[in-house]
């Protein structure tokens, strides 16, 4: 994989470490991490032997057409706060795609991106000692999908038609995520951004099943979740602290921190995580 100098152009960026393969990007920032690399740490590969979604999932990642990289942070922030770094990634890379090749993206709460309801990007965030990782995995100039996952995954190309150099989408990423992340550290919560997150939120201002999170490694095709075995809220939006407000039937306000949601009648059983 080529890299372009201009990355370096961005404050955040330090140093950029490119792989041909590896087995997951966040597990050589998570060694560069351990061996003392600074902040703003890059690893970027062709591709992964073995990359890694949420909640011990697998995530595709092969050679030419997708985005696996992964950036090593040390924010000063209560740990508490850290799981907001990841929502602010995933606007990172909804505002690269809008701002610069006109492309709008859904976010499903907390970070995943879908165009047309079909998922496109993937982030894991890790903790390690006294530093965090950001995995992000874009589906990009993918030409197919396994039949098992074609119903809930796909990629820019595939939804756009347009093909993408890579390098120049990673830096168009790290540019937005640079801006947001100063601000957040500032900051220390997500209040700025609430408007257009909610924007983009695809659960905004509507009905949601709140999907319990030992239920979600089983959510997938050969898996028939029943909905109407679930309580339905409203969804308001998300909380400066990066929760997401939910109401039930009977107007009472809660927050969700963790577990995942499921747009009614949006996705019927095919859920995309
Ligand atoms: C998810 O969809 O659950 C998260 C997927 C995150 C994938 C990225 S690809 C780069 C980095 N390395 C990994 O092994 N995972 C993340």
């Amino acid at each position: 994989m080529i890299f372009t100098s201009s990355i370096y152009k961005i404050p955040i960026i330090k140093n950029v470490i490119v792989y041909d393969e590896t087995d997951s990007t966040n597990n050589r920032a998570k060694d560069f991490g351990k061996n003392g690399c600074v902040e703003g740490t890059l690893v970027v590969s062709d591709c992964q032997t073995a990359g890694r979604g949420r909640i011990g999932r697998s995530f595709s990642s092969p050679s030419g057409e997708g985005i696996y990289m992964s950036l090593l942070l040390k924010p000063d922030i209560d740990e508490s706060l850290i799981s907001q770094i990841t929502l602010l990634s995933a606007l990172a890379i909804s505002r690269a795609l809008i701002n610069n090749y006109g492309i709008k993206t859904g976010i499903k709460w907390p970070n995943d991106l879908l165009i047309n309801e079909k998922k496109i990007t993937g982030i894991l965030t890790e903790k390690c000692e006294d530093f965090i990782v950001i995995g992000i995995g874009i589906n990009v100039n993918n030409k197919e999908f396994d039949e098992n996952i074609a119903q809930i995954a796909s990629s820019l190309y595939l939804e756009t038609g347009m093909e993408f150099e890579r390098e120049i989408l990673i830096e168009k990423i790290l540019a937005e995520f640079n801006d947001l992340y100063y601000s957040f550290l500032t900051e220390q919560n997500l209040k700025s951004i609430i408007t257009e997150y909610n924007e983009r939120l695809i659960s905004y201002d509507r009905d949601i099943y709140i999907i319990p999170y030992e239920m979600t490694g089983k959510l997938n095709n050969s898996y028939q979740l029943k909905d109407e075995s679930l309580p339905v809220y409203h969804c308001m939006g998300i909380a400066p602290d990066g929760s997401l407000i939910c109401r039930d039937s009977y107007g009472k306000l809660s927050r969700i921190n963790t577990g995942e949601i499921s747009v009614r009648n949006a996705y019927q059983h095919n859920n995309p995580n």
